[in-house]
């Protein structure tokens, strides 16, 4: 494949339209969405992708019903104690971004010792955006930065500032992928995504698969990206 993008970010959107479409509860669609999350994985590794970030639960997803919020909290739960050992053999780093105070202390042990245990990994990044939102995010990082003694906000750049969000040592999303067919960011790493390309699909997440990853992947590969500079074959 010609060129690959070092960071991809999936909204994974249409699970509940999915599970109706087919006569399931709401929640059937989210178990199955999470068993794609190990394809997009997979799939990744294999082309190359180092960096790979999922958007699993917004901050405006608590306003949910209780038994959904508290189902989807147990799937990553499950998902993250299921999957530690292999992520650890494989050399994964994994991280989690957003406000996790806030979740379910359980899933914060799950969260705290996959991250602490695969902290000196390099090789390829997992990343899950949980209680995430990007106008939050931006509200937590002026509060760190106004706390932090050591710093000069006459002498602030984008390079200070981006230290204090949740994706700090994250690059920036080269691609990011929508299914469901909607075409909107929502709330989602929306300063991280400035030069990001956008790809949007209507298939529902659970329907989404290696297939259409790599459709994406290819379409990424034959766009453009200027960054707002002037491509050098048309500037004569
Ligand atoms: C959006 O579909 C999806 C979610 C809110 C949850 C996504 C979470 C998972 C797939 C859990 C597993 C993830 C990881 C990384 C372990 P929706 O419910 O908004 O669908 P709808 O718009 O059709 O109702």
């Amino acid at each position: 494949m010609s060129c690959i993008p070092r960071h991809v970010a999936l909204i994974m959107d249409g699970n509940g339209r999915w599970a109706q479409a087919h006569g399931l509860p709401r929640h059937e669609g989210h178990r199955r969405g999470a068993s794609v999350v190990k394809k997009i994985l997979r799939a990744s590794e294999k082309i190359g992708i180092k960096y790979v970030t999922f958007f699993a639960f917004s901050s405006e997803n608590f306003s949910r019903p209780k038994s959904e919020v508290t189902f989807l909290m147990n799937l990553c739960e499950k998902f993250f104690k299921k999957y530690r050992k292999t992520i650890c053999e494989k050399e994964i780093r994994f991280r989690a971004i957003g406000n996790l105070s806030q979740l379910p202390l359980t899933l914060q042990l799950a969260i705290e010792e996959l991250t602490s245990s695969t902290v000196c990994f390099d090789r390829f990044h997992i990343t899950v955006a949980l209680n995430y939102g990007s106008r939050n995010e931006v509200v937590h990082a002026m509060e760190s930065l106004l706390n932090d003694k050591d710093v000069n906000i006459r002498d602030l750049t984008w390079k200070n500032f981006e230290q204090y969000l949740y994706t700090k040592d994250l690059p920036d999303p080269d691609l990011i992928i929508r299914t469901s067919g909607e075409q909107r960011l929502s709330n989602f790493l929306l300063l991280q995504s400035a030069y990001a390309e956008l790809y949007f699909t209507k298939t529902y997440w659970p329907d989404f698969g290696e297939k259409e990853f790599l459709l994406a992947i290819e379409d990424y590969g034959a766009r453009e990206r200027r960054m707002g500079k002037i491509n050098d074959k048309t500037n004569n």
